[in-house]
């Protein structure tokens, strides 16, 4: 009959199930497709019975992987009865009794991320989650019906509302509401975080709904130098670690230079020399930013950068999958508890 080990295959793939935090996802295991590509590959009278021990192994993996969810599920939390009663008026509702209850990473390391500047003197605001046109592109220099406007893949509501695709819409209300610290001999320095959406596929590093975390900063005389200083400075705190880092040009319409920086992936967490990793957007904020929010461009600079926070977070501790941030997954969020 066949060459394939086919009980060893389905060993396997039941091993792959039974230590996966996501086991629906063992489904589309290349192995599973050669299952079934070897089927048709079979002289004919053979196809049959090989087919049937073909089907039998997706049934196992099926039938493990509802085990699996279902292990995920109930991982050593007492099930919720849902059919108890409870009256506010004597009780407090205990669902979820605090004790058991933990930060979700993504909040910590954003608190983590926050902290950090804020400790080098920027204020902190948090990102609206619905915004309109201008401030998501004409306040920052897109020109109407430019292409840069298709790279951002945002989502509009039926009023024509955009629940922002960066955190870049903070930028005009920053620089707007700096503008009376600028002029008393000041200088603007500001981060602003929070969630962002993109009209995308999701997959492995692919979200609909990220976080990302804005900085801007104005002065008389900010220069490159000085943001350069500031995201290597960010990073190796954030790693605690020295680091290697690299720009590269890149186009924004807010800015000018425009640049994409990039860290060295870190021997300790099995980087290679020589594997730069991009993390975020930056550069010198365009004069026609700075003009549109009442700034004289010939007085004053700036520097802005912009970058998500998932994949800080997924290189700190080598999660492999973004979807595992969204998932819910007792198991996965346990492992950040604290
Ligand atoms: N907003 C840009 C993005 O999301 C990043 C960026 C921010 C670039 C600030 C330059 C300055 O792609």
């Amino acid at each position: 009959m066949s060459t394939y080990d086919i009980e060893g295959v389905k060993q396997s793939l039941l091993e792959k199930v039974a230590t996966s935090d996501i086991p629906r996802e063992v489904l589309k295991a290349p192995e599973i497709r050669e299952l079934y590509a070897a089927i048709g590959s079979l002289p004919p009278e053979e196809r049959g019975a090989f087919g049937k021990q073909v089907n039998e192994v997706k049934l196992a993996v099926e039938a493990a992987i509802e085990a699996r969810e279902s292990e995920l599920e109930s991982a050593d939390v007492a099930p919720l009865d849902i059919t108890a009663q409870w009256d506010v008026n004597t009780k407090q509702p205990e669902l979820l009794p605090t004790e058991n209850g933990t930060q979700h990473p993504l909040t910590k390391e954003l608190e983590e991320v926050v902290d950090i500047f804020t400790r080098m003197g920027f204020d902190a605001i948090e990102s609206r989650q619905i915004d309109d046109d201008h401030h998501m592109f004409g306040a920052l220099n897109f020109p109407e019906d430019h292409p840069a406007r298709d790279g951002y893949d945002t989502f509009r509501t039926e009023e024509g509302f955009i629940p922002p695709a960066h955190t870049s819409t903070m930028q005009h209300r920053i620089l707007k509401d700096g503008k009376a610290k600028l002029e008393a001999g000041g200088h603007i320095a500001a981060v602003s975080y929070g969630r962002v959406f993109r009209n995308e596929d999701v997959d492995a590093t692919h979200e609909h709904t990220f976080y990302q975390c804005e900085g801007v900063f104005v002065s008389k005389d900010a220069t490159l130098g000085q943001m350069l200083g500031t995201l290597r400075s960010f990073f190796e705190t954030y790693y605690g670690q020295a680091l290697r880092v690299k720009t590269q040009p890149a186009y924004f319409p807010f800015v000018e230079p425009g640049l994409e920086f990039a860290i060295e992936k870190p021997a300790a967490i099995g980087g290679k020399p020589g594997e730069w990793l991009e993390m975020l957007g930056c550069g010198m904020i365009h004069p026609n930013v700075l003009k549109e929010a009442g700034i004289d461009p010939n007085e004053y600079r700036g520097f802005a950068w912009g970058g998500g926070i998932e994949r800080l977070v997924m290189l700190k501790y080598g999660i492999e999958d973004l979807r595992h941030f969204e998932s819910a997954k007792l198991a996965f969020l346990r492992k950040f508890a604290s």
